[in-house]
């Protein structure tokens, strides 16, 4: 059994069918990629995932069972953990404060207990350890990725729901993050991560699919869609993705 199934989701947004029929697996262990293009429908699938967005058909399975209609905190509680686009650190907690707020979800631990775990995070990033006071606001945008990361970790998640965390990134930094996935992997935490950076959403999966206008086109290891011709060019830098 896969730890997440997607059964021909659809979400519409009134007339807008934003995600047309997508059905994907994730295997326990894996990084599995989402591409596609601004506006493919890859944060929509990640919304119904994480139940933000309400699937007017299909099914969604974590182990099996489904979880949709379940409210976003319960979908949390299963295991289901996600790190929003835009990153969202709160600008007037401090950068510990926004990283505990993601234990949000288990009960029954003490905010002692909390703010030990919260600072052995900064084990897994520390580049923000010494910013564990700063207010959120004051850290640059990489910072606040892994900012926004740490936090969704802090769910102790069985899967990472990862929305372009290289978006707006300097290269450099983008390495760094994409270093910090890999080591969640290492770690033995699934993680569904949506790129439009194919080359680096790529580089850390072990098996991609490729969304266009809410359907998937395509699925395989890197390698198998490194190997094909129209998704290089049109994702990989052969000519200018698509708009
Ligand atoms: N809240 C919303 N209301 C109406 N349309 C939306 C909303 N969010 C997204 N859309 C539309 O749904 C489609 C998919 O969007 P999205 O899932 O955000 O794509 P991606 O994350 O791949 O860029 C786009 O056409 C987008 O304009
Ligand atoms: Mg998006």
């Amino acid at each position: 059994m896969s730890l997440l199934e997607l059964k021909s989701i659809v979400v519409r947004y009134g007339e807008i069918e934003a995600v047309d029929g997508v059905s994907l697996v994730v295997e326990a262990g894996e990084v599995v990629t989402l591409l596609g293009s601004n506006g493919a429908g890859k944060s929509t699938t990640l919304r119904a995932i994480s139940g933000l967005a309400k699937p007017a058909s299909g099914d969604i399975l974590l182990e099996g069972q489904s979880i949709v209609g379940l409210r976003p905190e319960e979908i949390v509680r299963r295991g289901i953990a996600q790190v929003p686009e835009g990153r969202r650190v709160f600008p007037g907690l401090s950068v510990r404060e926004n990283i505990m707020l993601g234990a949000s979800n288990r009960r029954g631990l003490k905010k002692s207990e909390i703010r030990r775990e919260a600072d052995e995070m900064f084990d897994l990033f520390p580049d923000i350890r010494r910013f564990a006071d700063a207010l959120g606001w004051t850290l640059s945008g990489g910072q606040q990725q892994m900012v926004a990361v740490a936090r969704g970790l802090m769910a102790k998640p069985r899967i990472l729901l990862l929305d372009e965390p290289s978006l707006g990134l300097a290269p450099v930094i983008v390495q760094a993050v994409f270093a910090i996935i890999a080591e969640i992997r290492r770690r033995g935490t699934t993680v569904l991560l949506v790129e439009q950076n194919a080359r680096m959403g790529l580089s850390v999966a072990d098996r991609g699919y490729v969304l266009e206008t809410g359907k998937l086109v395509l699925s395989g290891t890197p390698t198998q869609l490194w190997s094909n011709e129209e998704i290089r060019a049109a994702y990989l830098g052969g000519r200018a993705a698509v708009a």
